[in-house]
């Protein structure tokens, strides 16, 4: 595997790649990576010839109050686990050769950006829609890989490459869980093992209220009422919104039917954690 940090020799390489006629593979990633990545690294390698994966922490998708500084960081590590996993290439930027002083452009969805993570974190989603626009430029992936874990950022997403026809093909994966349900993510490592606990109340939620909606229950207030009530017998947690949306729309629906997700976002101290679910598919195991 190969690192390569800068940004004009990584799209020199890539155009070379490309114009030998290889297919391309990509998985962009905030790195600290954990089982939920691999995973789309796993299904990326089977989809082209060559597999490349982008850390970044990207900066402008942090709000002022958010967890840039903090964020966790393991290049060395990631880059072992990246190798293992069959990546071909692994570009690491620097903040500063993204977003070198005078950058004046973003790439913004409207409507789809608007509810959800995008109400309670301003201006998330342009910071992801331009990293993103702004990696695809660099890499011209063939095929893109996205985790449905981030529901909305996979919407926001296969909007923005259907409204400005980018000739990339996006697939959303599954979420990986751990054994006990706990959603992957680099952020549950902030949590101590009291927290981590409460932060369970997510997955357990989203089984009840799948099981309510499959026994016949449609209502999606009295599903959400049932959810605010078990979410907050937990004692750290803090909801930042629990709906049930359509999953092209995200817009919010009073009776579910077979495009209805609930998707939740919690805050259990200070981290924030969020899951989401089919409320008509089976339940997560
Ligand atoms: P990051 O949080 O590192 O996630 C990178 C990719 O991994 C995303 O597509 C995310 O949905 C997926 N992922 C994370 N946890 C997962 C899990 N438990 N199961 C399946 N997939 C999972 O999302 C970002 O980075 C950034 O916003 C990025 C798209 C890289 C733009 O900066």
């Amino acid at each position: 595997m190969e690192i390569i940090q800068d940004i004009q020799a990584f799209q020199q390489r890539m155009l070379a790649e490309r114009q030998q006629g290889k297919t391309i593979s990509f998985v962009p990633t905030m790195g600290f990576l954990h089982q939920g990545h691999l995973s789309l690294l796993e299904e990326g390698r089977g989809r082209g010839d060559l597999l490349v994966l982008s850390i970044f922490v990207n900066p402008i998708q942090f709000g002022p109050n958010e967890d840039f500084d903090s964020y966790p960081r393991a290049l060395q590590r990631d880059a072992e686990l990246a190798a293992k996993t069959g990546v071909d290439i692994l570009f690491a930027p620097d903040a500063e050769a993204m977003y070198p002083p005078g950058c004046a452009t973003s790439v913004q969805v409207s409507g789809l950006t608007e509810n959800l993570c995008g109400a309670s974190r301003p201006g998330h989603f342009d910071g992801v829609t331009t990293v993103v626009n702004k990696l695809f430029n660099l890499v011209q992936p063939h095929v893109a890989l996205f985790g449905m874990k981030d529901f909305q950022q996979l919407a926001v997403i296969r909007k923005m490459v259907a409204d400005l026809n980018m000739p990339v093909k996006i697939i959303g994966m599954p979420i990986v869980r751990e054994a006990d349900g706990l959603a992957m993510s680099s952020r549950n490592t902030y949590l101590s093992p009291e927290l981590r606990q409460q932060g369970l109340a997510l997955i357990a939620t989203i089984r009840t209220l799948c099981a309510a909606a499959v026994a016949g229950q449609r209502d999606a207030a009295t599903l959400i009422a049932q959810a605010r009530d078990f979410i907050t017998t937990q004692p750290d947690a803090r909801i930042d919104y629990i709906q049930i949306c359509h999953d092209e729309t995200l817009q919010d629906m009073d009776t579910v039917d077979e495009h209805s997700v609930v998707l939740l976002a919690v805050r259990f101290g200070e981290t924030r954690l969020i899951d989401n679910h089919y409320l008509l598919q089976p339940e997560p195991a």
